[in-house]
């Protein structure tokens, strides 16, 4: 029976690139989709990017870009994960397009008549030297709990507690360092706790639409106090300017809270899709027949479960059919993986050692079920099961079972005769595993049926039989061999589409789907010539693949390098001829990270060679300090430059020194601090350049 069918994925946000996790959230939903087209069903499979919110906004200011260009460019990056992985979707939107616009904002005129916004002033913190509101991720501060310095506004790292921003002993601003002060405004509120909505999502995320595990998370809301009143709270969808985000109608100043306006982003990205080929989209959307699917980890539950389905209803609209939640990948036995930097395993570098897509394809399917379970990706399990059980257990099949079958044409082959080839009952079976998810049983029936079909045709061995005059019997096999491999193809054509379009044109057949996979291709039929059809995988490849990039490397070499030298030109990693300055750019770090270096401008007050040392000058600098009588107080510092300078073409020089780097006891003395240096990774070859400031910097002035 075909299906209308309206299927998403998360929308990522805008702020980084794919890793891992979002591409098995891709393909889980990808194979459902290719199994639902496989029966006629029509689909519209989309996503977007999620551009809005505060730390995309800070984001794109850190990389000197407005938030619109800081989007675009993540957004240009998409495509060559999505083809290289095969993950087909039919649109990419971004929430922050013009019809995601109008939607969230009618979707909200919608609720605000139904009477369920409602206003209340709230006390933020506010960053008085950026002007804005702080999000709670964006303020630090001295743990209430434990003490521990540089905590987030609302958990300790160290001790685990968890409190609001308020409770912070010496609260500051993680963008500007300053110290935020309590500010009122006013906020809009969807009032969650109004007891139709209590209602409404009582029912709608207890009628089974959702896995059980699922709703058993999110029954938690509904259990209520003394007073009869349930958890759920109402849900503060305003933030104020300034934001990257969608503004609130006549609500100057006031913005969309991101997760107000991402999941309207699965409406808009339909909406164009439909736009471009030519379909209304309301009547779209009105056929009672229309499922609505999403696919989501299991982080984002509550947004999907509650938030969504109350904004749809109470705005009139259709909410979704089914939330199909996955569990999270983990690589490496559990290895943590960040949400927005992933785990070791990088999608593109993968696909960039020539690795096949669907290998992975395959390996995630074989452990995904219906279930929210977490995933390991582990380099041995995913050699074994690629090579062992794809390779060794079907694709070998075709290359073994056409050597014996003269000029490709099939013979008679009886389905019925072997009790345990049932084609058809191993479509149905697998056709029902995919349309539960549950990908990890459909490929384990597949290889069970595989075992049968090497055993039957080692058993029959057709290459004993060619040689003792049987070449009938042995063309008999193969055909059934191939017949079988054909079935197989379309089982496994969910996940392997690329080897599936492969195996077809091997086979010389129409492209398979569920109606077609058992047919046998019938005796007469000639298959073409065999090209391998999948490589196995090479140790060689995945050891590649974990190897941490150099930079890393270089990075941890040079935080334990010693601070005297200028230049540390011997810390540096191995230089890469495609490298600026001969070495890879060092592993990004935040604007916490950079403001830890406090740099300043120092005079080259006196400046001399270092007995018994080639390398080293003593310099004495004015930074700017005094002692207690006043009197200015100077630093030694000693620096790796004398390859470069004679002590008198320094002296009277302004410069730039790492002021707070801790004092360092060498043979010659103590150096308190480091002078900056330009150099190549191999200075020998391009010299060593000490920095000079502009004209009107002042001994003693930071740089920043
Ligand atoms: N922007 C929101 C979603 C808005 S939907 C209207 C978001 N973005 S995300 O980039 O952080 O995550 C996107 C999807 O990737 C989510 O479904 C999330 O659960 C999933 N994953 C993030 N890390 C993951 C793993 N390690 N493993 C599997 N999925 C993971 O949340
Ligand atoms: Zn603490």
């Amino acid at each position: 029976m075909p299906r209308q069918l309206f299927v998403t994925t998360a929308l990522p946000y805008a702020n980084g690139h794919f890793h891992i996790g979002h591409i098995m959230e891709y393909i889980q939903a990808d194979i459902w989709v290719r199994h639902q087209r496989m029966q006629g069903s029509d689909v519209a499979f989309v996503c977007a990017d999620d551009a809005h919110g505060a730390p995309i906004m800070i984001a794109a200011e850190k990389a000197g870009k407005t938030p619109q260009q800081f989007v675009a460019d993540i957004a240009a990056g998409r495509k060559p994960y999505l083809d290289g992985f095969h993950i087909a979707f039919d649109h990419w939107h971004s929430t922050d397009a013009p019809e995601n616009h109008a939607l969230a904002q009618q979707i909200y005129r919608d609720l605000k008549a139904t009477g369920l916004i409602t206003t209340r002033t709230i006390e933020q913190f506010f960053d008085p030297a950026k002007g804005m509101f702080l999000p709670d991720r964006f303020i630090k501060g001295t743990c209430p709990k434990c003490g521990a310095k540089d905590q987030y506004g609302d958990n300790c790292e160290v001790c685990g507690a968890v409190y609001a921003p308020t409770d912070l002993i010496e609260p500051y601003s993680a963008l500007s360092g300053a110290k935020p002060e309590l500010r009122s405004s006013e906020h809009f509120f969807f009032t969650l706790s109004d007891p139709r909505c209590v209602a409404f999502l009582e029912q709608w995320t207890q009628d089974g639409r959702l896995q059980p595990e699922v709703a058993n998370k999110v029954r938690e809301w509904f259990t209520r106090d003394e007073s009869g009143k349930a958890q759920l709270g109402d849900w503060d969808i305003s933030r104020d300017a300034p934001y990257f985000g969608i503004e609130i109608p006549d609500a100057p100043g006031k913005y969309f809270y991101v997760w107000l306006d991402a999941p309207v982003g699965y409406l808009a990205s339909l909406q164009h899709l439909l736009v471009k080929r030519g379909v209304d989209f309301a009547s779209y959307m009105a056929n009672p027949a229309l499922e609505q699917v999403h696919f989501i980890g299991k982080d984002i539950i509550t947004f999907h479960t509650l938030f969504w389905p109350a904004m749809l209803h109470f705005s009139r609209r259709k909410t979704p059919n089914r939330v199909y939640v996955h569990g999270f990948l983990t690589v490496n036995n559990g290895e943590k993986m960040s949400k927005s930097r992933g785990t070791g395993l990088d999608p593109l570098k993968y696909l960039s050692l020539g690795m096949n897509p669907e290998w992975l394809r395959y390996y995630l399917a074989a452990k995904l079920t219906q279930r929210v379970e977490d995933v390991d990706f582990t380099p041995d399990d995913f050699m074994a099961r690629v090579n062992a059980d794809l390779i060794g257990k079907y694709v070998n099949i075709a290359s073994r079972a056409v050597k014996f079958l003269p000029g490709g044409r099939l013979s008679a082959s009886d389905f019925g005769r072997d009790s345990a080839m049932q084609p058809t009952a191993l479509v149905d079976l697998v056709r029902g595993h995919y349309e539960s998810r549950d990908y990890a049983r459909a490929l384990r029936e597949i290889m069970v049926f595989a075992d049968r079909v090497n055993l039957l045709f080692d058993g029959a061995a057709p290459w004993k039989l060619v040689k003792e005059g049987g070449s009938v019997r042995a063309a008999e096999v193969c055909s059934q061999s191939l017949e079988m491999f054909k079935v197989m193809t379309a089982c496994l054509k969910p996940v392997l589409p690329a080897l599936a379009a492969r195996a077809e044109a091997f086979l010389n057949i129409e492209p398979l789907d569920w109606d077609n996979a058992a047919k046998p291709m019938g005796e007469g039929h000639v298959v073409g010539t065999y090209e391998h059809l999948m490589q196995r995988v090479d140790a060689q490849q995945l050891a590649a693949l974990f190897e941490p990039p150099p930079e890393v490397a270089g990075a941890t070499q040079a935080a334990a390098a010693p601070a005297s030298s200028a230049a540390a030109p011997t810390q540096t990693t191995v230089p890469s001829s495609a490298a600026p300055g001969g070495e890879p750019i060092a592993p990004t770090i935040g604007i916490d990270d950079f403001a830890r270096i406090d740099l300043r401008i120092a005079r080259i007050v006196s400046c001399e060679a270092v007995q018994g040392s080639t390398k080293l000058l003593r310099l004495m600098l004015d930074v700017g300090e005094t002692d207690e009588q006043g009197q200015p107080k100077l630093r030694q510092v000693f620096s790796g430059i004398a390859s470069a300078y004679l002590p008198e073409q320094l002296v009277g020089q302004l410069t730039v020194v790492v002021a707070n780097l801790a004092a360092r006891k060498m043979k010659f003395g103590v150096s308190e601090g480091m002078v900056l240096a330009a150099s190549d990774a191999d200075p020998a070859a391009t010299g060593i350049h000490v920095l000079t400031p502009w004209p009107g910097a002042q001994p003693g002035m930071r740089v920043r």
